[in-house]
């Protein structure tokens, strides 16, 4: 099995994650360093990772967040800020399942399971995450006909999405988008290419997931149902 693989497999982080700790050299494997990405680990292989001996992990861990605004969604934060992982307090490691801006609220999906982790994230795999966004003004019919078709910001193309006028508040609009590419910035960088902003942003549904009742900053384990459908992905 190929290293970053492997790494994953032990609960660290997501394959495409587990990849920059091999890169950074953290890795050691029968005791030496390993920096390339085609390393293969066989049975009776001893891996290590800053000094500490990984193996996989059978029983996986899936829950899911409520993400307020105010907290990064990674592990750690190099400027101090509070992350997902000081809500959700576990005492096995879980990392979150792809991002949400500081300021986006809602779904957050935080697992051991990095093969689960790579299929959500992964743009190839179409799964469609929704937002609820208020975005500033009203959005002409010719400016969402552009959304749903697909634009360009900064250099980047964003694929089709599809977007649904939900109503308008006091001038602003509510829109229901879906996207499957999972991009930086994703629905905010759409909505700047119409020359608007984006006023608030959440999450509501990763595929068949769906954030439900759950209160802003609570979280739960995924039960049984939604772990078979993630695993049928
Ligand atoms: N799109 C964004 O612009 N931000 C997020 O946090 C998620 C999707």
């Amino acid at each position: 099995m190929r290293i970053n693989k492997y790494l994953s497999s032990c609960g660290l982080d997501s394959r495409r994650k587990c990849e920059a700790l091999v890169l950074d050299g953290r890795v050691r494997l029968n005791g030496k360093p390993v920096t390339a990405l085609a390393t293969e680990v066989k049975d009776g292989d001893v891996v290590e990772v800053d000094g500490r001996t990984v193996s996989p992990s059978h029983k996986k861990t899936y829950i899911m967040l409520n993400k307020p605004k105010g907290c990064v969604s990674t592990a750690s934060d190099d400027r101090g800020r509070r992350t997902v992982l000081d809500i959700v307090k576990v005492s096995h490691r879980v990392f979150p399942v792809g991002r949400l801006d500081y300021d986006t609220e809602g779904l957050l999906l935080l697992t051991d399971d990095g093969d689960i982790a790579n299929k959500i994230m992964h743009p190839s795999g179409g799964i469609k995450k929704l937002y609820s966004v208020r975005v500033e003004g009203e959005p002409t019919e010719a400016e969402l006909k552009r959304l749903r078709a697909g634009v360009q910001y900064g250099g980047v193309q964003y694929s089709s999405a599809g977007v649904k006028v939900v109503g308008t508040e006091n001038g602003n609009t509510r829109l229901e988008i879906t996207v499957t590419e999972g991009k930086n910035h994703e629905i905010k960088n759409m909505i700047e290419s119409l020359g608007r902003r984006v006023l608030f942003l959440k999450r509501v549904a990763i595929g068949d997931i769906r954030l439900g009742g759950l209160s802003r900053g609570e979280w739960r384990y995924l039960s049984p149902r939604e772990i078979d459908y993630l695993k049928s992905l």
